[in-house]
Order: C-alpha cells, then sequence, then structure tokens
C-alpha cells in the first residue's frame, strides 16, 4: 500500500512511521511527505531518509478550496492508497476527506473522545485524569471525532508537568501510529459507515 503523511511539525510520528515502513514485511511504503509548512523540521528529516518532500504553505494560496487543490493535485500523481496525517495542524474539508473516504487517519494525544482539540495533556491533569493517552482514528469531517482505530493509555502521576506527560504519551504514540498502520494497510480495521469493522484479532 501506498501512503503519504501529512505534518505540520517536526515529524517525530512520521519517522516512526517511515522507520516501521522499512520493515521489510510491512503492508505499506511511505512514498511521500507533505507539509502546510515550508519549514517543517520533519521535510528536512524525511529528504535526508530520500522520501520525496512537498510544502504547500497556504499564505501562498488565495483560499483554503485553491489550496486543499494544490494539495489534492500532487496526491493524484502520488496515488496513495491511505493518508497519515502526523502532527498535521489543519482540518480537511469534506471535500477533501470524501475524495479518500475511509483512507485518511490521525493521530491524537488523548483518549478519544476525551479532550479533542489542543492542549490534551494539560486539560487531562487539569482534570484530574488518572489515565491518559493516544488515539489512531480515521478521519472524518469533524475534527478528532472519526471512528477510533487503535488507544494506548498511560498513566498520569502526581505531580506530572505537561512535559512530563506528553513525553510519556509520546512514546506509545510512536507505537500505535504504525500498528494502526499495519492494521488498516492489511484490511484488518476498515471504516463501514461511520463505524470501525474489525476482522477477528485486529485489536
Ligand atoms: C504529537 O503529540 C501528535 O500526537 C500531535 O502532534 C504532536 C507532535 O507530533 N498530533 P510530531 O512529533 O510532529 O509527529
Amino acid at each position: 500500500k501506498r501512503v503519504v503523511v501529512f505534518i505540520s511539525g517536526g515529524g517525530s510520528n512520521m519517522l516512526a512511521l517511515v522507520k516501521a515502513a522499512g520493515e521489510p514485511d510491512f503492508p505499506a511504503d511511505i512514498v511521500a511527505v507533505i507539509s502546510d509548512k515550508a519549514d517543517a523540521g520533519g521535510l528536512a528529516k524525511a529528504a535526508a531518509l530520500g522520501i520525496a518532500t512537498f510544502s504547500f504553505v497556504r499564505k501562498d494560496y488565495a483560499s483554503k478550496d485553491a489550496h486543499e487543490a494544490a494539495i489534492l493535485s500532487t496526491l493524484e500523481s502520488l496515488s496513495p492508497d491511505i493518508i497519515c496525517l502526523a502532527g498535521y495542524m489543519r482540518l480537511l474539508s469534506a471535500t477533501f476527506i470524501n475524495a479518500y473516504e475511509g483512507r485518511i487517519i490521525n493521530i491524537h494525544p488523548s483518549l478519544l473522545p476525551l479532550f479533542p482539540g489542543l492542549h490534551t495533556h494539560q486539560r487531562a491533569i487539569d482534570a484530574g485524569m488518572t489515565q491518559a493517552g493516544c488515539t489512531v482514528h480515521f478521519v472524518t469531517e469533524g475534527m478528532d471525532e472519526g471512528p477510533v482505530i487503535l488507544q494506548t493509555a498511560v498513566p498520569v502521576l502526581p505531580g506530572d508537568t505537561v512535559d512530563d506527560l506528553a513525553a510519556r504519551v509520546l512514546v506509545e504514540e510512536h507505537k500505535a501510529y504504525p500498528k494502526a498502520l499495519r492494521l488498516v494497510a492489511e484490511g484488518k480495521v476498515r471504516m463501514n459507515g461511520g463505524r470501525t469493522l474489525r476482522d477477528e484479532g485486529g485489536l
């Protein structure tokens, strides 16, 4: 399966996917990395690994539609089977999502449906949560609300700072995302009618 990864920043999740996809038995190849930031740190890291990179800076386009049209046109030439959003800080339009329905996945640093949106670790600490974690989910029109593919929980420890918790979750993100991509690429987990369908053992 051909995979394109979207990033906006350092791309640590993208790197975890690239590393996993380098394993001979992995059912997907990362064919390109796309960013909405020309200076995203992950672009240089991907390029250094010989992966095609593309950046589409929003202010270079007259509208969100034009911005997405440019990305969609490049995607057509890349013909991805799956799109992985990995620290991509921009919402995709319904048009974009429908063009790749059931084939866009995202990683979010909370146990959705708890704490969609930003500052998830601060909110978990403020709420006195004793658990936090990450969720890989299918992308649908709403932000961080698509059907879940895989989740990992971590403890929130007394005295945790945001950085402590973020670091603990990030370690799990780097394990969960490749596992989730494998399941989707193998067809063991798919989205159907807005719900997750799992083959036996597709946990
Ligand atoms: C991660 O916490 C990820 O869950 C969120 O953005 C953060 C940075 O991701 N989406 P990365 O290091 O750019 O992959």
